[in-house]
């Protein structure tokens, strides 16, 4: 009995080694995510970033990414982020739930990052369409952490308001095509975080003009930058959407 678990766990380990990726626009695909780097920003400024692939497991993965990033202090430097393969392509009338649970830490960072920890959910008016093209209508962030006194998108329209079981600052404003509507944590780092995603489909809805036919076109989670150095580990992020 132990020497077979312990078989199991060696071949687990084995099939699950690290990857790593550092080229500007590399991706890996894992599980039901793709990773990819997206140093979008990257002239902006000066420094480098790696992001890690450390395991899959069911619909779940676990990254890492590492970056340094100095200059241009307003200015994002990349968007290190695993999309769903999955969690897509469902008018906002159609879901039934969106679960999602997302566990991080930063492992190590320097002294007054400026970086958030944040969601990228893509709406458009057709049932696919890639982030940030032509077919997004909406860009909806979630902030867990924004650190170092960044700003998102356009300006603050609510203090306080509760979401998902979370107390967020919404913020709202256009961006290229699309509108950019960013729950930002009222309460500081979430660095557990679990809710129902549709929570904040009906809330957006519901309360701020977003139609019902709009279509979830893709969901990313990941990190934006801006300078410092740190080390942030994903110990377990997911995300479905049922109809
Ligand atoms: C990322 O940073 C951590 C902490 O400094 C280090 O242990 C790890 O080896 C680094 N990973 C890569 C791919 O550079
Ligand atoms: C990223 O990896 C390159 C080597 O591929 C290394 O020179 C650089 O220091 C790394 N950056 C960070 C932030 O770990
Ligand atoms: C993160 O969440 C995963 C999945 O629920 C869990 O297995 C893991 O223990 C959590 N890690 C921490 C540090 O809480």
């Amino acid at each position: 009995m132990l020497f077979s678990s312990l078989s199991v766990f060696a071949s687990i380990v084995a099939t699950a080694a690290a990857q790593t990726i550092s080229g500007q626009y590399d991706c890996l695909t894992a599980g039901n995510y793709q990773l990819c780097q997206n140093l979008w920003g990257e002239a902006a400024g000066v420094g480098s970033q790696n992001s890690t692939l450390i395991s899959t497991s069911g619909n779940a993965i676990s990254w890492s990414t590492n970056w340094t990033w100095a200059n241009a202090p307003n200015s994002v430097k990349s968007y290190a982020n695993v999309l769903s393969s999955s969690a897509k392509g469902v008018q906002l009338s159609a879901v039934t739930s969106a679960p999602t649970a997302w566990n991080w830490t930063y492992a190590t960072q320097s002294s007054g990052i400026r970086a958030d920890v944040s969601y990228d959910i893509w709406f458009g008016t057709a049932q696919s369409g890639s982030p940030a093209t032509t077919a997004s209508s909406y860009e909806i962030m979630i902030w867990l952490s924004g650190l170092g006194g960044i700003q998102p998108v356009g300006s603050q329209i609510t203090t306080g308001t509760q979401v998902g079981g979370y107390s967020w600052n919404l913020w709202k404003g256009p961006n290229a095509n699309w509108e950019v509507l960013s729950f930002v944590s009222a309460s500081g780092d979430i660095n557990n975080f679990n809710a129902d995603l549709k929570d904040f489909f009906d809330y957006l809805t519901s309360e701020q003009g977003v139609a019902s036919t709009q279509y979830v076109q893709a969901i990313q989670t990941g990190t934006e930058p801006f300078t410092g150095s740190a080390n942030l580990i994903i110990d377990s992020f997911s995300v479905s959407i049922s109809t």
